[in-house]
């Protein structure tokens, strides 16, 4: 596995988690046990990645709090004998980098990912969106297969994707598939399309690799009808330009638990807790008294 540098955009303003996201960043939120962010750079780290670029804004920096080395705490937990608890902060223990940057302007995604041309240069590198969680309690490893198909293909980026339902494909980047396969070629892709112009239901889920002639794309892709650099529109003008950009299916069982609203973090965080392997039993019989079942 060659790629190491992993891009996390977390610069969004979570205004729909409102208040919540008042005074702290939506990546932050705890589903079950960990914040989302945690959940994202295990799951990075599994797949090989060990320097990780967060691009921040504006009342984000209890990430960077989150992921720095707290000696006290460790030595304060170890001196208690709650080794327990150490674990849980396992990826103090990744040899992971973290570094931080800070969008000065909320411009799009695209003009987000352009942050971090200095710090992955010329080497290809992985995007992870900061608000999706992918697998449960097991972590995904869609990563790795997306730099597997990269690296096989040739392709200048690789794209996770998953399968909607047709009344939501104009709240993603929708791909247009050449076959059915589970790795496809992509013939065309468009940000939240209607319904009626979306080439298929295949839409963009969160996990992208890219090789670095994605940053000058970027430069050269126009700001869309809200005043945002789209980083779908930046793929779409590498494929003009010839370049290969290949899908992976997200496989059935690495469910993607987007944290965009109250209603999908409400259902994600009762999924992880109802199935955490220590308390999801006591909270599923208190559930089931909360719902009036005898059982
Ligand atoms: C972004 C991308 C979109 C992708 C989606 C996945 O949109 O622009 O292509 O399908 O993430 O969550 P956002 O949700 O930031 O509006």
């Amino acid at each position: 596995m060659s790629i190491r540098n992993a891009v996390i955009p977390v610069a969004g303003l979570g205004t729909r988690l409102l208040p919540a996201t008042k005074s702290q960043p939506k990546e932050m939120l705890p589903v079950g046990k960990k914040p989302i962010v945690q959940y994202i750079v295990e799951e990075l780290s599994l797949c090989g990645m060990d320097r990780f670029l967060f691009v921040t804004g504006r009342g984000k920096s209890s990430i960077e709090d989150h992921f720095d080395i707290d000696a006290d705490l460790i030595r304060s937990l170890r001196e208690s004998g709650k080794e327990d608890l150490l674990s849980e902060l396992e990826f103090e223990r990744l040899g992971a980098n973290f570094f931080y940057t800070r969008q000065h302007q909320q411009r799009g995604l695209g003009d987000a990912i352009s942050y971090a041309e200095n710090f992955s240069g010329t080497e290809p590198f992985v995007v992870a969106l900061g608000d999706s969680i992918i697998g449960r309690h097991e972590p995904s490893r869609i990563v790795e297969r997306l730099i597997e198909a990269f690296e096989k293909s040739g392709a200048i980026c690789a794209i996770a994707v998953e399968e909607v339902p047709l009344d939501q494909v104009s709240m993603y980047g929708i791909v247009k598939p050449a076959s059915d396969a589970e790795v496809f070629e992509v013939l065309d892709l468009i940000e939240k399309p209607a319904r009626s112009e979306a080439p298929s239901n295949w839409a963009i889920a969160g996990r992208y690799v890219f090789s670095p002639a994605l940053f000058d794309a970027i430069r050269r892709t126009g700001v869309d009808h809200r005043g945002e650099i789209q980083l779908t529109n930046a793929i779409r003008l590498l494929l003009a330009e010839g370049g290969k950009v290949v899908a992976v299916r997200l496989p059935s069982h690495e469910k993607r638990y987007d944290i965009g609203n109250f209603e999908s973090y409400f259902e994600t965080f009762v999924e992880f807790a109802l199935t955490d392997p220590v308390y999801g039993e006591k909270l599923r019989q208190y559930a089931r008294g909360l719902l009036g079942e005898n059982s």
